[in-house]
């Protein structure tokens, strides 16, 4: 396995890997109707804005996961409302016959947009990383981190910040082994920083 930058052929991986672990880091492919609006919302629109800050794990046949985000979660916020949400907004007018629950909170979240949280300016770039089970616990996020964390000091980012669900242990005793500690908790989830 290695890990390369982001190529453009890789767009389905990222909606299909968002996917296959967005139940708390568990397959939710059988939550949601419609397999693109996870996607739509935590993967897509970073590698639209940033594409420099998305690392491909590749086991030489396909993608088994990836990390990506934004240096500057103000400047995605206003990235995002020009160039992203408003068509995928026309286009989630309105709720889908095959939509569940999961669909509906995601296409809310569509609606909303991004949402920069003032408590957490101080950590301007945030992240999201995901890995399909087989290449899961083999040092790989490890890497991953360490390429994110290298081309934001190349873009001299002073601080990196994510926000992890409390129903996913494995991935804030992940986090705090890379050297994130909690900056802000909420009712669900707690938001874990890193100074650069
Ligand atoms: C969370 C995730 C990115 C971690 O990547 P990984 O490749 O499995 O982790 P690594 O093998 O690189 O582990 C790095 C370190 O974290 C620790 N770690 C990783 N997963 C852990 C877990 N579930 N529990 C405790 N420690 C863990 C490892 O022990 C290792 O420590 P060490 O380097 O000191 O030996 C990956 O498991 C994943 O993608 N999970 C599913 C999706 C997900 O939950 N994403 C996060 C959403 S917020």
């Amino acid at each position: 396995m290695t890990i390369r930058p982001f190529h453009l052929s890789d767009l389905g991986a990222l909606y299909d890997i968002c996917l296959r672990t967005g139940n708390s880091g568990k397959d939710a492919r059988k939550l949601y109707g419609d397999s693109e609006i996870l996607g739509h919302y935590f993967a897509a629109p970073y590698v639209a804005f940033e594409p420099e800050l998305c690392f491909i794990l590749d086991n030489h046949t396909r993608p088994l996961g990836y990390i990506l985000g934004t240096s500057d979660s103000r400047r995605y916020l206003h990235w995002t409302e020009q160039h992203w949400f408003p068509l995928l907004r026309q286009r989630y007018a309105r709720e889908r016959e095959n939509f569940t629950q999961k669909d509906r909170y995601l296409r809310e979240l569509i609606l909303r947009g991004y949402v920069f949280k003032e408590e957490l300016a101080e950590y301007p770039a945030h992240l999201h990383i995901d890995i399909l089970p087989e290449g899961q616990g083999r040092g790989m996020g490890r890497k991953l981190m360490e390429a994110f964390m290298a081309a934001l000091r190349k873009k001299n980012t002073p601080a990196l910040h994510l926000e992890v669900g409390l129903s996913n242990p494995g991935a804030i005793a992940f986090y705090r082994r890379m050297g994130f500690s909690t900056i802000a908790e909420y009712e669900k989830s707690l938001a874990l920083g890193i100074k650069l």
